[in-house]
């Protein structure tokens, strides 16, 4: 494997959820580090406008009221609000660029984890006094996890030792030219495809597959998916979807990888005999000679 930011692959694999946090703020560093990281956001699709404001609530915990009584619950010292508007893969962009934002800031040692707020969110986009085609998706609330991240790392190595990192078997989501044929990856593509079946997505729900054909690896996203558990979160699976594109496309710059991405129409047949319930989101077109 040729790392060449084997710090960012690191931190894209070894990133998790923090849901106790030290109310304390961020030094003067790690918030120019937060804003740097805010202004070099890749977007997904170009076109699309996106807007984000941080919250701190140390000083008013007033200020947590718009998270909701789970929000409330964690307490996080800051979260982000996000907003996107724009014709096209709304919430897959929000998911795609927040997860830049995520993995970035575990690189420093500031936690993270999505608090997903679909169920509300016109609720919530009123309160904030924006038009109906705005989306949110998710909050992103950070700060210093309590623990320190080496600590709360230390605490998933047994689980890394046992294979048990709560996310499915490649056997389970990844195909090699035909639905029919579940594979584990190729050795020359394995670090990217750890990198995306590591993502993180709402309830855990893991809503990816993938099918390799050559040098191109087509991503699709289960809908209706019963691990959302109701209906309301169903359209978790376009911004989980991004976060997946988001690991793919960090590990690509991390490993010096070259390829292309397209997106794809849900409504066309790219691989025959896909699952009804599956639906086309990006591929991902690799330069030959991986290793
Ligand atoms: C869109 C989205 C919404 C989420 N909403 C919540 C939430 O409301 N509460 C929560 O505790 N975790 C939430 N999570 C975190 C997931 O539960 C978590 O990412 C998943 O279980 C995998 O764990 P990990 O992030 O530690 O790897 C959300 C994640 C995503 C991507």
């Amino acid at each position: 494997m040729n790392i060449v930011n084997s710090s960012l692959y690191s931190a894209i694999i070894t990133r998790r959820s923090i849901r106790k946090y030290i109310h304390q703020p961020l030094s003067r560093e790690d918030w120019e580090w937060v804003n740097k990281v805010i202004e070099k956001i890749k977007p997904l699709v170009n076109s699309n406008q996106f807007h984000i404001s941080t919250v701190e609530t140390i000083s008013d915990d007033g200020s947590l009221n718009l998270l909701g009584i789970y929000g409330r619950l964690i307490n996080p010292p800051y979260y982000l609000v996000p907003l996107i508007s724009g014709n096209k893969f709304l919430l897959t962009d929000l998911g795609f660029r927040m997860q830049q934002i995520a993995v970035r800031l575990w690189l420093k040692g500031i936690g993270t984890c999505f608090i997903g707020c679909l169920s509300r969110e016109s609720e919530i986009l009123g309160s904030l006094m924006q038009s109906g085609n705005a989306r949110i998706g998710a909050f992103l609330v950070f700060g210093y996890p309590s623990g320190g991240i080496g600590f709360q790392t230390l605490l998933s190595i047994p689980n890394w030792l046992n294979g048990k990192n709560h996310r499915q078997p490649f056997q389970k989501i990844f195909y090699q030219d035909s639905w029919e044929n579940p594979a584990y990856p190729p050795s020359d593509i394995i670090d990217l495809m750890q990198a995306a079946r590591m993502a993180p997505s709402a309830v855990n729900a893991q809503p990816w597959r993938f099918v390799l054909k050559g040098r191109e690896i087509y991503v699709y996203i289960v809908r209706n998916y019963f691990k959302y558990l109701f209906p309301s979160n169903e359209n978790y699976c376009f911004y989980d979807g991004g976060i997946c594109l988001a690991n793919m496309d960090m590990t690509l710059s991390a490993l010096n990888l070259k390829g292309s991405w397209q997106m794809l129409d849900p409504n066309k047949c790219y691989i025959s005999n896909t699952p009804h319930t599956y639906s086309a989101l990006a591929k991902l077109s690799l330069e030959k000679g991986l290793n």
